[in-house]
């Protein structure tokens, strides 16, 4: 886009369109990122449902207070040339790419410089065998950490696990440790300076675990077209993603790829950024709140239903914590709008029979996690104590690498003395990330007390 067109857009849009040159982009240039338009966008569960709220849509109507100049009928004729603008504007899913990589491969140099917490939240119990394994990242690897998570799971020997928008391979490097030299981590990301920085320090981490042979590899590409990197069918036990797919519009795409690549059994074991609402578009087209990893929020409650349309078992939510945005004007633009990041982990199961409850024992054979395995938000599983689940828990169990970890038996069989909690009402089970959140903000009551060592990060 000009320079002059810039200036225009500006001009009509008042401050929620930040100076060209804060976003990197380089001052002269001819043509290029038009800001993010919703047509552009993929509106979050677009056609995948009816009912959802718009209420911020209805108070952050086109003329409020991020303008707020003039009378009414000025900032009305503000905001009608602003749309008009945008509307010449056209730009394309490579543009919103462009601005993305320009973002986390030129703007931002370390974690301290993003303007919210969204890529950094993190404040959960870390068990002590990852803060080892942490502690063994290269400071420059970890000082361009953008992550909203913590993406660690549990029983990873030998696994082999894809980092989807791996940045500069924080996360890849502390899980190949984790999976041992017989196991791999491949990572993949579009921006150069990104993939660049993870591959200079290959050698240091393998000498540092002391492996012969590296078992990370990164590769440069997109994550909503694996196939194009060459990452074929059912080829990893593991999908991981830390703060990245709110950056892409086409998400369906992208939970579609993890599904074919992952084998059955597998997971995409994930944190990203949820919004309480179906965002407004000028949250949507808000340049700065994209690359922040805010504008391209999924609606939290659409994530379930893209699982199911794509074949993943329930979303199983894990931790979630609320985002915080220390800057005014950011804020003025969000107005009633709610951010969450969340971790969830979402199973791909072979398409068996139907499944039934059972009474399951962890057998606590998994290192780390030896005396309680804290499965997600609403199952602990405490060793050597049985606890009747529902059907679909049950299948996880089964069907996936904790199966060598856990006893399972079908309900009705008698119970040895020690019996834990029987299944949980569905209406107990906490599928919210935002009431997740708010509780933890509270009391912290199913945040584990009792993690060996554990601290928050
Ligand atoms: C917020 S950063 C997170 C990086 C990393 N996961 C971490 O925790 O530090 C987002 C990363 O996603 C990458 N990314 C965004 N969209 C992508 C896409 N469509 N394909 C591949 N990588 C993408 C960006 O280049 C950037 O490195």
């Amino acid at each position: 886009m000009s320079r002059l067109r810039w200036k225009l857009l500006q001009a009509a849009a008042g401050s929620c369109i930040p100076p060209r040159e804060e976003l990197g982009a380089p001052p002269g240039a001819g043509s290029g990122s038009p800001p993010l338009r919703r047509a552009d966008l993929p509106a979050p569960g677009r056609g995948l449902g009816s009912a959802r709220p718009r209420r911020a849509a209805r108070r952050s109507a086109p003329v409020r207070q991020c303008r707020g100049r003039g009378d009414r009928a000025q900032r009305f004729r503000l905001s009608a040339s602003f749309f008009l603008l945008l509307a010449m504007a056209a730009p394309r899913d490579a543009e919103i790419r462009k601005d993305v990589q320009n973002y986390y491969g030129q703007v931002l140099k370390k974690s301290a410089d993003l303007q919210t917490s969204a890529c950094v939240t993190a404040a959960r119990l870390v068990p002590k065998h990852i803060r080892e394994a942490l502690t063994n990242v290269h400071e420059e690897v970890a000082l361009r950490y953008y992550g909203c998570g913590l993406v660690i799971p549990e029983c990873l020997e030998n696994c082999w696990i894809l980092d989807l928008g791996s940045g500069s391979g924080r996360d890849c490097y502390v899980l190949s440790q984790l999976v041992g030299e017989t196991g791999h981590v491949t990572g993949i990301d579009m921006t150069e300076n990104q993939v660049e920085v993870a591959k200079k320090y290959i050698e240091y981490h393998m000498e540092k675990y002391g492996f012969q042979t590296p078992n990370v590899t990164f590769l440069h590409g997109y994550i909503e077209n694996l196939e194009e990197t060459g990452i074929k069918n059912e080829s990893y036990d593991i999908v991981i993603s830390n703060c990245v797919i709110n950056l892409v519009p086409d998400k369906q795409a992208v939970l579609q790829e993890a599904y074919r690549v992952l084998k059955h059994g597998g997971e995409l074991y994930f944190s990203d950024v949820y919004a309480s609402l179906e965002l407004p578009e000028e949250i949507r087209t808000h340049r700065i709140l994209w690359g922040e990893c805010l504008g391209g929020a999924l609606y939290w409650k659409d994530l379930a239903i893209l699982a199911q349309k794509i074949g993943f078992c329930t979303p199983r939510l894990v931790t979630a914590n609320l985002i915080t945005v220390q800057n005014e004007e950011l804020e003025r633009v969000i107005g009633d709008c709610r951010f969450v990041s969340a971790t969830f982990r979402l199973f791909k199961l072979p398409k068996t029979g139907p499944a039934e409850r059972c009474q399951v024992t962890y057998n606590g054979g998994i290192i780390g996690h030896e005396k309680e395995l804290i499965f997600d938000a609403n199952f602990t599983f405490k060793e050597g104590e049985v606890v009747e689940v529902d059907e679909e828990t049950a299948a996880i169990l089964k069907n996936s690498r904790f199966a060598h970890n856990f006893l399972i038996r079908p309900v009705g069989e008698k119970l040895p003395a020690r019996s834990g909690c029987s299944a949980l009402e569905s209406k107990d089970i906490i599928t919210d990330p935002f009431k997740l959140a708010g509780e933890s903000d509270n009391a912290k009551p199913r945040c584990p007390s009792d993690v060996a060592g554990g601290c928050c990060l």
